[in-house]
C-alpha cells in the first residue's frame, strides 16, 4: 500500500466517527482531501452535517462535493475536526502546516470538542522535529520577528536553519490570512510544549505548527489497513 492509499484508508476509518447532525471542522492537505471526498459522498447520500473549512482550498473542494458549510461566527462550537498532520508523536503532539493552513487549522481544532488526526504510517515519529516546523508570521517587521524567533527557540533548545517559504515566481508563499511562513529545521524537538509557549510569546508570530493537547484520536494508515490510537484520558 503506497502512502496515498494509506491516507485514504485512514480517512475512510475517520468517516465512521461522523454522525448525522454533527458540526465538523474540515482539515487541509492531501489526507484531509480524501476525507472531504468521502464525506461528500455521504452528504450526497443524505448525511446531514455542516462543516467549517480550514482553508480556501478545502472550502472549494467541500462546496464542489455538496457539503453544507458554516463559519465559526455562525457555529462557534464544533463537535469534531478531522485533519492531517506532518508528524505525530506518541504524546499526540503534532507538527502541522506543511500545506500552509496551520492558523485556521488550529483555530478550528481549538473550537472542536474532539480532533481526529489522519495520517499515513510515515508520519508517526518518536520525536517531533525531522519535519521543519512551520511558523506563520506577519510580513510587517519580518527581519525583527525572525531574530526574535531564533532567540525564543535558543532559549528552549538548539536552533537550526530558518527558511522563508517560497511561493510562485520568487515571491514568498502567502497564507490564506495574508501572512508568510518560516520553516524552522530543528532536527529534533525535545519539549514541544515549552517550544510552543516560547514561540507564542513572539510579537509578529501569528501561529506555529505545534499542536499540543488538541488531538484525541490518531488514525494511522499502514500496509495492512488503518490503526486507531486513542489518547489516554489522563493526558
Ligand atoms: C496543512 O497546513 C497541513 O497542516 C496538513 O494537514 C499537513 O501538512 C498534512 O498534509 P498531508 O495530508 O498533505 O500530508
Amino acid at each position: 500500500m503506497d502512502a496515498d492509499a494509506q491516507k485514504r484508508a485512514a480517512a475512510a476509518r475517520a468517516i465512521d466517527y461522523v454522525k448525522s447532525g454533527m458540526r465538523l471542522g474540515l482539515g487541509t492537505g492531501s489526507t484531509a482531501k480524501h476525507f472531504v471526498d468521502l464525506l461528500g459522498e455521504r452528504a450526497r447520500a443524505g448525511l446531514q452535517v455542516v462543516g467549517v473549512p480550514t482553508s480556501e482550498a478545502t472550502r472549494a473542494q467541500a462546496e464542489a462535493c455538496g457539503i453544507a458549510l458554516t463559519t465559526l461566527d455562525e457555529t462557534p462550537e464544533l463537535d469534531l475536526t478531522i485533519d492531517g498532520a506532518d508528524e505525530v508523536a506518541p504524546d499526540f503532539s503534532l507538527i502541522k502546516g506543511g500545506g500552509g493552513a496551520l492558523l485556521r487549522e488550529k483555530i478550528v481544532a481549538a473550537a472542536s470538542a474532539r480532533m481526529i488526526v489522519i495520517v499515513d504510517g510515515g508520519k508517526w515519529v518518536n520525536k517531533l522535529g525531522a519535519f521543519a516546523l512551520p511558523i506563520e508570521v506577519l510580513p510587517f517587521g519580518y527581519g525583527a520577528t525572525l531574530r526574535a524567533i531564533e532567540k525564543a527557540i535558543s532559549g528552549v533548545q538548539k536552533s537550526g536553519p530558518m527558511k522563508l517559504r517560497q511561493g510562485r515566481e520568487g515571491h514568498p508563499f502567502v497564507t490564506d490570512g495574508g501572512h508568510w511562513i518560516v520553516d524552522a529545521a530543528l532536527g529534533r524537538i525535545d519539549d514541544p510544549g515549552a517550544l510552543a509557549h516560547a514561540l507564542s510569546a513572539v510579537p509578529g508570530v501569528m501561529e506555529h505548527g505545534l499542536f499540543i493537547d488538541l488531538a484525541s484520536i490518531v488514525i494511522i494508515g499502514g500496509p495492512d489497513g488503518a490503526k486507531t490510537v486513542e489518547r489516554p484520558a489522563s493526558r
